[in-house]
């Protein structure tokens, strides 16, 4: 059995004292019994967020990294530059770097190569946008967004967490319903033990304004096996009551 993982994606959100008070706040309420907790963090923070979270439950990721190793690529930030501020998890392909940066899904499988290499586990994004899913196209997006870094990355595929993200969900407000998510993971999951013996390993998340109010029904579905968490992860009292509903 899978234990559940809730993410919280912080994207270009947070300050030194806001991070300061969220996290402690988290920590202090999170109590012994809950699922695995993460933080994906701007890189920027990261040495703040090891230090508050070194000696709690909650772990830490970054939410990019570069495909390359090291050199001349002004800007980016190395898997080995996040393994040595002890970071555990690193989005991989989230909508808005494919939409915002043309990160391509041939980038995404070199990125997530790369996090595996060094011993990061890549949460890698795949989701439809709402024209594709209304041309009846998300079977065909999210299979190919998988294939492209199931294709780079072999056996060891059975080391990332996948999330799968409907573009149309993330930030809108607008979930996927429990059936319309629950149909798109067990597709995935079927890819994945396609791909590897080893799938049971591999936790699939939903991501797209998961919240308080609708993360428990998300939860309950089979094959959903966590949550990837953007707006509501910025308040503490939202975040762990999604963090509760997962423990159950
Ligand atoms: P949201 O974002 O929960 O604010 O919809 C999720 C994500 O983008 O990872």
């Amino acid at each position: 059995m899978r234990a559940k993982l809730i993410a919280g994606n912080w994207k270009m959100n947070g300050s030194l004292a806001a991070n300061q008070d969220l996290l402690l706040a988290i920590g202090k309420a999170l109590g012994t019994h809950h699922c695995k907790v993460a933080v994906c963090v701007p890189s920027l923070y990261l040495a703040q967020v090891q230090n508050l979270c070194a000696a709690s439950p909650i772990v830490w990721g970054a939410q990019d990294l570069s495909c390359h190793e090291s050199g001349a690529y002004t800007g980016e930030i190395s898997a080995t530059m996040l393994r040595d501020f002890g970071v555990r998890y690193v989005l991989v392909g989230h909508s808005e770097r494919r939409h915002y940066h043309g990160e391509t899904n041939e980038l995404v499988a070199n990125k997530t190569h790369r996090a595996l290499s060094a011993g990061i586990t890549p949460i890698v994004c795949v989701g439809e946008t709402l024209a594709q899913r209304e041309a009846g196209l998300t079977a065909d997006v999210v299979k190919r967004q998988l294939a492209a870094v199931i294709h780079a990355n072999g056996h060891c595929i059975s080391e990332i967490v996948v999330a799968y993200e409907p573009v149309w969900a993330i930030g809108t407000g607008k979930t996927a319903s429990p059936a319309q998510a629950q149909e798109v993971h067990a597709m995935l999951r079927q890819q994945l033990s396609a791909a590897s013996t080893q799938s049971d390993r591999i936790s699939i998340l939903y991501g797209g304004s998961m919240n308080a109010a609708n993360a428990a029904s998300l939860l309950w579905q089979p094959d959903i096996d966590g949550g990837l968490v953007g707006g509501a992860s910025l308040k503490a009292t939202d975040f762990l009551s999604i963090v509760a509903a997962a423990s159950q």
